[in-house]
């Protein structure tokens, strides 16, 4: 009897339909959007600004194993949390116990330094299923927006040099700080949080508090 095999994350290099979707981006801006035409509520377009042209790029994209797009706030997530009138099921994966994800919602991808990829998060059954996604060319994933901009300054002038958490100065909201990690084989993995809604980062304590006032 075959078995389907467990997947842990899936890289999804820009394999994606550019095809007529039902989303207008010029009507709905940039973004993520569900695509109505599909009954199933897993595809949805992701609308990208060209600044060069003026114009929106329209990319069409399934969501991941069994989740679902959620339309009000804009993102995957499991089908426990959002209910499609006609969800179907599909296979099932788990993620990695190692996981850069803490919420439904994308995050830049901590081997990208580029800023060219970034990941979907989706928390299914309590794990979360990470999907890699590449930005379009020529675009670069900004953590404060969730989006590919093409007008994005990807420059990072933070590089890790010891282990812990640490304020990222470019950042003059204090809502994002660098976690450090040191991997095995010696090299710093460096990876960019943001603060709980409401809490900044604190420099001195190296936490992120409600009760710290940013000045910068
Ligand atoms: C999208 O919406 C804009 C503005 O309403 C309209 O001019 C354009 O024709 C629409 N594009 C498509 C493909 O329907
Ligand atoms: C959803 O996306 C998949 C993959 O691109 C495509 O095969 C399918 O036709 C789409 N469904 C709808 C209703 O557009
Ligand atoms: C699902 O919804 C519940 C109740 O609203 C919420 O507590 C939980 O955080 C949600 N889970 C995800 C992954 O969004
Ligand atoms: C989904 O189901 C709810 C309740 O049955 C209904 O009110 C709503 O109109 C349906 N939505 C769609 C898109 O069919
Ligand atoms: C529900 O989704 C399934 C799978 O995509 C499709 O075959 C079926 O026609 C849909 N039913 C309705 C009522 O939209
Ligand atoms: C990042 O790279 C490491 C080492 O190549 C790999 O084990 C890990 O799965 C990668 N993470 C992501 C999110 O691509
Ligand atoms: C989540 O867990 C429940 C109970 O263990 C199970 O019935 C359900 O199929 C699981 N869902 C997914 C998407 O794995
Ligand atoms: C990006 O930011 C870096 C560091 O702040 C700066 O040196 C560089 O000129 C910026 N590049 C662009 C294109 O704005
Ligand atoms: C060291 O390990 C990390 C994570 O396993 C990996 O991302 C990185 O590329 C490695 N660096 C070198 C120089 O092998």
């Amino acid at each position: 009897m075959e078995r389907r095999l467990l997947l842990g994350a899936i890289t999804v290099l820009t394999i994606v339909s550019t095809a007529a979707a039902t989303v207008n981006c010029t009507e709905t801006g940039a973004g993520r959007y569900a695509d109505t035409s599909d009954t199933t509520c897993k595809n949805y377009t992701y609308c990208v600004y060209d600044s060069s042209t003026s114009s929106y790029l329209a990319y069409n994209y399934v969501c991941p194993t069994t989740s679902v797009f959620n339309p009000n706030t804009h993102q995957c997530t499991s089908s426990d949390n959002y209910t499609c009138n006609n969800t179907s099921s599909d296979d099932t994966s788990s993620s990695d116990s190692d996981s850069v994800c803490t919420s439904d919602g994308y995050v830049a991808n901590p081997n990208s330094t580029d800023c060219s990829s970034y990941i979907e998060c989706v928390e299914i059954n309590g794990t979360y299923t990470e999907t890699v996604y590449s930005c379009p060319d020529d675009t670069y994933y900004d953590p404060d927006t969730t989006y590919c901009e093409s007008d994005y300054n990807c420059t990072t002038s933070f590089t890790c040099t010891s282990t812990g958490r640490f304020a990222n100065t470019a950042d003059d909201t204090c809502e994002t700080y660098y976690y450090c990690v040191l991997a095995s084989n010696g090299t710093y993995l460096q990876y960019e949080y943001t603060c709980p809604s409401g809490s900044y980062f604190n420099p001195s304590s190296a936490v992120c508090t409600a009760s710290y006032t940013c000045s910068s």
